[in-house]
């Protein structure tokens, strides 16, 4: 028995933001932009919220996956952005969209978060605890980014994708590999408010993401093919039999690496990081999204996933489609 993605939809910001319009407010270029990351533009949110574009790709998911939202009785949302503390994204979903048979709640594993959510909502429908999850990975990361630090918020923007999945008899998920390194959790840290209570009395600071970049394209390239290759060989495949590698996209260098090092061309590594920047969680899921609207995606094709970044995480799966 497997588990089949029936469905996929996202939603990103209505604003778009180029390299050059970067460039009239920050010392930075087009030219430095493009050539190190492969980032044209993104979008960044003005009125849209994390729960907000995740109740829009949810909606565009079920209706893709043929199935409402009394339906959908698990919602797993990935996130380091959610727009409370509590209640959880996926629990403002649920409100949204109507799902009230759902179990909901959110997950933190960063760039993975979607995959993560993918594990999870496997394990769910395998064991019967449910019958249609609905999964997202959602981000407002230019809340998080210090807009005075050119190095680090260049490369990201805000959106969110989802996918709907259902037991099946046969394909779906072949195969998963997923790991953590918080030992290194500092290569990419997000610190959260300091404590302001009667005892310490600190000033109240907001954390901003830090990120040693380099230390973090050495992880991607190396963990990245050894964790796709591990899923390729655990589903009974070779790497020359996946049809796509659908992957986190968080800068063109790592995916053009992870080709180089898999020995694929990179035409089956698909892109979306130009348009869109690193959304951390919300990027597979969008990229997903947009193959499957392009109509890249066939019955019976192999398809690689993976996801990494904050904590350290990954998250690797083989999909029959
Ligand atoms: N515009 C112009 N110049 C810049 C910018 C910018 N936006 N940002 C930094 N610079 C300058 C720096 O100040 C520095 O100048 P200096 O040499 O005079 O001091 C110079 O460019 C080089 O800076 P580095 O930070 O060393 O830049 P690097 O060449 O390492 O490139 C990058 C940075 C693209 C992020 C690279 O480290 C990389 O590819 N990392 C991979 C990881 C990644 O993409 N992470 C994104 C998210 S993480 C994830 O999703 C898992």
């Amino acid at each position: 028995m497997g588990t089949k993605i029936i469905g996929t939809g996202s939603c990103l910001p209505e604003t778009i933001v180029t390299n050059d319009d970067l460039a009239k407010i920050m010392d930075t270029s087009d030219e430095w932009i493009s050539t190190r990351t492969g980032i044209k533009e993104r979008h960044l949110a003005k009125d849209e919220t994390t729960a907000g574009m995740s109740a829009a790709a949810a909606r565009k998911a079920m209706e893709n996956a043929g199935v409402t939202a009394q339906d959908i009785d698990l919602i797993i949302v990935g996130t380091v952005t959610a727009d409370h503390i509590t209640p959880s994204c996926a629990c403002e979903v649920q409100a949204a969209i109507g799902a009230d048979n759902a179990v909901a709640f959110d997950i933190n594993a960063a760039c993975s978060g979607f995959m993560f959510a993918l594990n999870i909502a496997h394990a769910y429908l395998q064991t019967g605890a449910c019958k249609t999850a609905l999964i997202i990975g959602a981000e407002t990361l230019s809340k998080i980014m210090d807009w005075d630090d050119r190095s680090t918020c260049v490369l990201f923007g805000d959106g969110a994708g989802a996918a709907v999945l259902q037991k099946s008899d046969r394909g779906g998920l072949l195969a998963f590999d997923q790991g953590s390194d918080g030992a290194k959790g500092s290569v990419l840290s997000c610190a959260d408010r300091t404590n302001n209570n009667p005892l310490v009395k600190t000033p109240r600071e907001l954390g901003y993401v830090h990120m040693d970049g380099q230390e973090v394209y050495r992880f991607a390239v190396t963990t990245v093919p050894q964790s796709l290759t591990r899923t390729i060989e655990a589903a009974g495949l070779s790497v020359q039999d996946i049809d796509y590698f659908a992957l986190h996209q968080a800068n063109i260098r790592i995916l053009q690496a992870v080709a180089k090092r898999l020995k694929v061309s990179e035409e089956r590594l698909p892109v979306s990081l130009d348009h869109c920047g690193n959304i951390s969680a919300a990027s597979v899921p969008i990229l997903l999204d947009e193959m499957n609207r392009k109509g890249l995606l066939k019955p019976g094709m192999k398809v690689a996933m993976s996801g990494f970044g904050g904590g350290l995480t990954w998250a690797s799966a083989v999909l029959e489609w």
